[in-house]
């Protein structure tokens, strides 16, 4: 019996013919899927990564429930006009502690990556409340209400507490002062500053919103988009990156 012939017992018995196909899709599944579980990580650590603060957190969440998202994306795709516009791409580390990922999938308005540091405090406040007072063709919806509400204290433990059961690494101590250090970063006259800061090196404790009082979420929203892209050095990259 020739190859071909033989080949006939699948042709003609669907039962032969399914069995074959699962032997077939499970050896190319086996090949696939097998060396991930030997991978420690598929994220590559980065220097200057950390966890979010209460504060930042707390933007971070705003963000989420005013759905800037839908707007704008978190994630600078490798093409020339993107990196000379934005910056340096994104790194899979750079979004490792958000749950969930900001990549988002449109943008009516640029991409915000890297938007930390781009402008002053006042700037983002100013526009944030109404973004015609800066960009008149703006068609971004303004959010007054944001620099009048009172950041709600009452769960944020629990955000952080949350954020640890699925990887985000806050120790302890930080959940146990997660009010103290929201606190402490909207106000850089608090006497918890310097134990905020050895809590989560190199943040900057401001008074975002330019408000005495306790923190709004125009605080909270402000300090987390100033924070964006800012985490990692990328000098450092450029550099070895200009070396080659
Ligand atoms: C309807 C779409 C839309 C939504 C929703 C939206 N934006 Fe925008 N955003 C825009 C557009 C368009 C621009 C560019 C014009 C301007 O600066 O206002 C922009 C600009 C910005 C900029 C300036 C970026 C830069 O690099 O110049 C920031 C920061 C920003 N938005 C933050 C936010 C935040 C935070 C939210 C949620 C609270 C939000 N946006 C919601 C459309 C939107």
């Amino acid at each position: 019996m020739s190859f071909w012939k033989r080949h006939q017992i699948f042709e003609k018995n669907s039962i032969v013919l399914i069995a074959g196909i699962l032997l077939v899709i499970s050896i190319g599944g086996l090949v696939e899927i097998t060396p991930l579980f030997y991978l420690k990580s598929t994220i590559e650590a980065v220097d200057g990564m950390r966890p979010y603060t209460p504060l930042e957190l707390t933007g971070r969440n705003i963000y989420v429930r005013e759905g800037c998202y839908l707007c704008h994306s978190q994630m600078i795709r490798p093409l020339r006009d993107e990196v000379e516009r934005y910056g340096h791409f994104s790194l899979a580390a750079e979004s490792m502690y958000d749950h969930p990922f900001q990549w988002g999938s449109k943008r009516t308005g640029p991409d915000l990556a890297r938007v930390g540091a781009k402008y002053s405090d006042e700037w983002h406040v100013t526009h944030l409340v109404n973004p015609r007072a800066i960009v008149p063709q703006s068609v971004m919806p303004g959010y007054p209400f944001l620099a009048r509400t009172e950041v709600d204290l009452a769960g944020m433990a629990n955000h952080l507490r949350t954020s640890r059961t699925v990887g985000v690494p806050y120790s302890d101590d930080q959940i146990a002062n997660a009010v103290a250090d929201l606190k402490a970063q909207a106000d850089p006259d608090n006497a918890g500053v310097e134990a905020f800061t050895k809590r989560y090196p190199k943040a900057v404790a401001r008074n975002f919103d330019g408000k005495a009082g306790l923190p709004t979420e125009m605080d909270a929203l402000v300090a987390y988009l100033q924070m964006l892209g800012t985490l990692v050095d990328f000098k450092l990259y450029n550099e070895k990156a200009n070396l080659r």
